[in-house]
């Protein structure tokens, strides 16, 4: 088993990647010494596959464990979703000292997260995350919430996991697109942080693809590593942690323009992730030859590198970006690379370079 700690004084926690952790689920929950009683919330596909195990593993260790189970998709991540858990978790008793566990994706552990920050003004949870994604990324560092009408993400809290239990045999369900989404997050923790990453991606792409037990065990160990990382230094993002931003920007608002229906998040990033390589060709000198490799990457794991954009669209691609949290003063905010493994956060990009960034993934037609 791997482990991996994130640092962060009296709420650190450790994140522990293996094969077949969920049967020890209720024993680490044992460790932590919590209260006697749990909701394990989840949704409804992950439900079929894993809640039973789950909920096994926590009542041999003699936890008294209740199921929600929400819809299964980013429609779950909004207010009512939150009240009908409230209101169930109020129906089982739980109290302070109960704790959650998040049984999911992304979607699952941001609302499950976000459950357990302000019920009763928050009781523990731990997150057991099911997606290639949410053992890279959304599990660790204690970003939770919910979307609004207005945008994604726009209620929420920093409440941090007691444990993270990355599972690696759910990934054997985990259908391929969600798979390959996921994927985007991996590359992406090359570019900003870590060459000798990329470079492993490169080499084992074929074997990561066909989910080599050894080489995903690396990778998501080695993401939770430069995760912890980061969020240690900078849990609230004032600065450091925007550089997990890396092709969000024109990732986030590519997801806005198309309703969030048309591509999984990992996708519309890796469409920003090589625009965003582009403009710190342009910018920051990035060296012609990396940006090559990182469109290559891309390519190797099935990843889209373009859209199809008509004048309209561009416009509200572009109009997407400026309400984006990242803009100041008409110029918008962008982690850029300076080489692969380098980038710098808060460089501000003149909108011409935005328009030529975009000739690169979403030539005009
Ligand atoms: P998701 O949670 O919707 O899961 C994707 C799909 O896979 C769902 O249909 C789910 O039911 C299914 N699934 C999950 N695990 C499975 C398994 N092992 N086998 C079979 N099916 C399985 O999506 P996601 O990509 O995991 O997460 C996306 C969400 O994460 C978004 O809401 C995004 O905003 C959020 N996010 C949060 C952070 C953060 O720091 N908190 C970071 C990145 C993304
Ligand atoms: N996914 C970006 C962050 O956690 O900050």
């Amino acid at each position: 088993m791997r482990s991996v700690k994130v640092s962060l004084g009296t709420r650190s926690y450790d994140i522990k990647i293996a094969t077949g952790l969920l049967v020890g689920l209720g024993t680490d929950c044992a460790a932590l010494k919590l209260g006697q009683k749990c909701a394990v919330i989840t949704d409804t596909n992950v439900a079929a596959r894993y809640a039973k195990p789950a909920l096994t593993s926590l009542k041999r260790a003699g936890f008294e464990a209740v199921l929600i189970t929400v819809p299964a998709g980013e429609t779950a991540k909004r207010l009512k979703q939150v009240e009908s858990c409230f209101n169930q978790l109020a129906a089982h008793r739980l109290e302070r000292k109960s704790f959650i566990v998040a049984l999911g994706g992304g979607v699952v552990g941001d609302l499950a997260g976000f459950v357990a920050a302000s019920y009763l003004r928050g009781i523990p949870f731990v997150q057991v995350p099911t997606t290639l994604l949410a053992q890279v990324d959304s599990s660790v560092g204690g970003k939770t919430g919910v979307n609004l009408a207005a945008g994604k993400n726009l209620v929420g809290a920093f409440y941090q996991p007691r444990l993270v239990l990355c599972d690696l045999a759910t990934f054997r369900t985990l259908p391929e697109r969600e798979f390959r989404a996921g994927l985007a997050e991996v590359i992406k923790y090359g570019i900003i942080y870590d060459a000798s990453l990329f470079a492993r991606l490169e080499r084992d792409m074929a074997k990561i693809l066909r989910r080599d037990a050894a080489s995903l065990a690396h990778i998501v160990a080695r993401s939770c590593e430069i995760k912890a990382d980061v969020v240690s230094q900078d849990e609230t993002e004032s600065g450091l942690r925007a550089i997990l931003n890396f092709g969000h920007t024109i990732g986030h608002a590519i997801e806005a323009i198309t309703a969030y229906g048309r591509y999984l998040h990992g996708e519309a990033i890796s469409i920003g992730q090589v625009a965003a390589a582009h403009l710190s060709a342009e910018l920051l000198g990035l060296p012609a030859k990396d940006v090559e490799r990182v469109r290559a990457l891309f390519a190797a794991a099935g990843l889209p590198m373009s859209i199809k954009l008509n004048s309209t669209q561009r416009a509200k691609l572009l109009a997407a970006m400026t309400l984006d949290k990242k803009v100041s003063a008409g110029e918008i905010n962008f982690v850029l690379a300076e080489r692969i493994g380098k980038v710098v956060w808060g460089q501000r990009v003149p909108t011409a370079a935005v328009h030529r960034a975009l000739d690169a993934i979403a030539p005009p037609h």
